[in-house]
């Protein structure tokens, strides 16, 4: 499964080569030309090609739209930035929740060095220490090294970490795996790229979104679309303890439509364009019901003049974390949903 490679490939903000090229090679099988920018954005063009156009330039191909679509490669993961004299790696971290990290099986480097974030057991903390959350500072990691030259001979300052942690389907309906936000996302992606449309579609795969949207913001400047729809893995938080209403979104409840978040407000007539969508072909879907947080969209939307911009999510428990767990029927609806408002565009909808 295309999911599964997606998920098990290392590709912390900044260092997406190894996603990147499962990408290139799906979009190879595809047929579709693929170009990688200054920065290692992926994006491909579909669409035009199929119809014998050549390149539209800007405004799109005789007033047909032209429809970026975009799912971001990187993950959140940890980078070294010193080697302790006894072998032991300090590290930063991208986009992580600290108190996810004691105790999690990483690799480090090109190389996938094994290893496991450290801290200091229970048995020798203060009754203090206990009431706080684990801090970075605070953690390591080991790579079995038994000095800094013994551990330098396999890794280095600058290498990036990531989580190790394998894909499985767990239960009837659910799979488990690291890196969702957003390879599910570039999997939906792919997967809509399998289907023929008669307008200009670029599908974009970004770098550098847990960072802070670096990569969308010179992609959409590239691509120039008319409108804009970012395909994402999002927050999932309706187990014990969170309210109700505080529950971004269920697992099993569809795709996600977001009306707003900490970057961006979507077009109320794309919203609107997804909701007719998912309505006449019977799709589920729900809200995200929370306003934290951004995406791609953020810096999308603000491109040169401005774009129409949208986002459709598969809810993701436990997000940024080394096992997320997401609905094979949430993932597939979210397919459907793409698939259905693309096909409402070439019927003539417009933002
Ligand atoms: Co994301």
């Amino acid at each position: 499964m295309l999911l599964r490679r997606l998920s098990e490939a290392a590709g912390v903000s900044g260092d997406e080569g190894e996603v990147r090229r499962i990408i290139l090679e799906e979009l190879d099988r595809l047929g579709l030309p693929a170009e990688v920018d200054v920065l290692g954005n992926v994006m491909a063009r579909a669409g035009e090609r199929r119809e014998g156009h050549t390149s539209g330039g800007a405004g799109g191909v005789a007033g047909r739209p032209r429809v970026m679509l975009a799912a971001h490669m990187d993950e959140v993961g940890m980078i070294v930035t010193y080697i302790e004299k006894d072998g032991l790696l300090r590290f930063g971290t991208v986009g992580i929740d600290d108190r996810v990290l004691p105790a999690k099986e990483v690799t480090v480097g090109r190389d996938r060095v094994r290893g496991v974030i450290g801290l200091k057991p229970i048995h020798l903390q203060d009754p203090d220490d206990r009431k706080k959350a684990v801090k970075r500072n605070d953690l390591f990691i080991d790579i079995g090294a038994r000095s800094r030259e013994d551990a330098e001979k396999r890794v280095k300052v600058g290498d990036y970490a990531c989580f190790k942690s394998s894909f499985a389907k767990i239960g009837e309906k659910a799979l488990k795996g690291k890196a969702f936000d957003d390879r599910v996302g570039c999997a939906v992606l792919l997967r809509v790229l399998e289907d023929a449309h008669e307008f200009p579609l670029i599908a974009t795969f970004t770098v550098q979104e847990e960072v802070g949207l670096r990569g969308a913001a010179v992609a959409s400047w590239t691509v120039d679309p008319d409108m804009a729809l970012v395909l994402e893995g999002t927050i999932c938080s309706d187990t014990p303890g969170t309210e109700e209403h505080m529950q971004a979104t269920r697992l099993g409840g569809g795709p996600a439509l977001s009306i707003m978040d900490g970057r961006s407000i979507s077009s109320k007539t794309m919203l609107r364009g997804l909701i007719d969508a998912a309505e006449r072909r019977g799709i589920p879907y729900q809200f995200k019901r929370s306003t934290m947080g951004g995406n791609d969209a953020g810096r999308i939307h603000l491109s040169r003049a401005g774009v129409p911009t949208a986002s459709v999510s598969v809810p993701c428990r436990y997000i940024h974390s080394p096992a997320s767990i997401i609905s094979v029927d949430d993932f597939e609806n979210a397919y459907r949903l793409v698939s259905a408002f693309l096909d409402s565009v070439e019927e003539g909808f417009r933002p």
